[in-house]
């Protein structure tokens, strides 16, 4: 158990994050049934649609609705079965990768690990401020693995619309990919766990 946690740990799951689990996952109203629900349809059919077109899924809106966990539980599962996922929490790597943009060879290295991973987990993509070089980043690395069919798993406070409106090649590409597991909860109080 102890080289499990220190294998996720490499990845990027840390200690908290493990308590992220299906089954601990209730199911307290429509949005977390479709929630989960399709989480878990998406984890039945990897094997059959990972290298399809169609392989990757999306978690969107509401915050607190439980995206990170079900993201992060479908992660664990799939570390579980060797299948080697890589967390992407979004703000702090976007930082992290922009202030290395002048140094190119460490730019690349930084970025090649999220094109070229197994499966890719994108935690709250386009959160915070975001501006061209943001998108150009997203791009680089949505594109390649959309050129070469790798999944990703998004979560995302943004609707479906807004994400296509922040950047359409971007937006478009991640549309396709997740068109059969998409998962969009309401922006509505009703769906914060955190206050129900
Ligand atoms: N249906 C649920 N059952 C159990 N815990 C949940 C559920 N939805 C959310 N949570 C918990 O509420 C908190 C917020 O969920 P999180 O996944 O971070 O939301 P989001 O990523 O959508 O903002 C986390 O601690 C998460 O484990
Ligand atoms: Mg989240």
């Amino acid at each position: 158990m102890e080289k499990l946690k220190n294998e996720w740990k490499s990845c990027g799951i840390n200690t908290e994050m493990c308590k992220h689990k299906f089954s601990n996952f209730e199911v307290w109203n429509a949005a977390s049934e479709r929630a989960k629900d399709t989480a878990i349809a998406y984890y039945q059919d990897f094997a059959k649609v990972r290298s399809e077109r169609r392989n990757s899924i999306l978690f969107c809106g509401q915050v607190g609705s439980g995206k990170t966990h079900l993201s992060v539980a479908l992660a664990i599962n799939f570390l579980k079965k060797k299948t080697r996922v890589v967390y992407m929490p979004y703000r702090d790597v976007i930082t992290k990768i922009k202030q290395n943009m002048l140094d190119a060879e460490y730019y690349c290295k930084l970025i090649s690990n999220y094109q070229t991973c197994e499966v890719l987990l994108i935690d709250d993509l386009f959160k915070g401020k975001i501006n061209e070089s943001d998108i150009n980043i997203v791009f680089e690395i949505i594109n390649y693995r959309y050129l070469n069919f790798l999944p990703i798993i998004i979560s995302s406070e943004f609707s479906i619309d807004r994400l296509l409106a922040f950047d359409e090649g971007v937006g478009s590409r991640i549309y396709e990919m997740s068109k059969d597991y998409v998962v969009e909860i309401k922006t509505h109080i009703n769906n914060n766990y955190r206050l129900k």
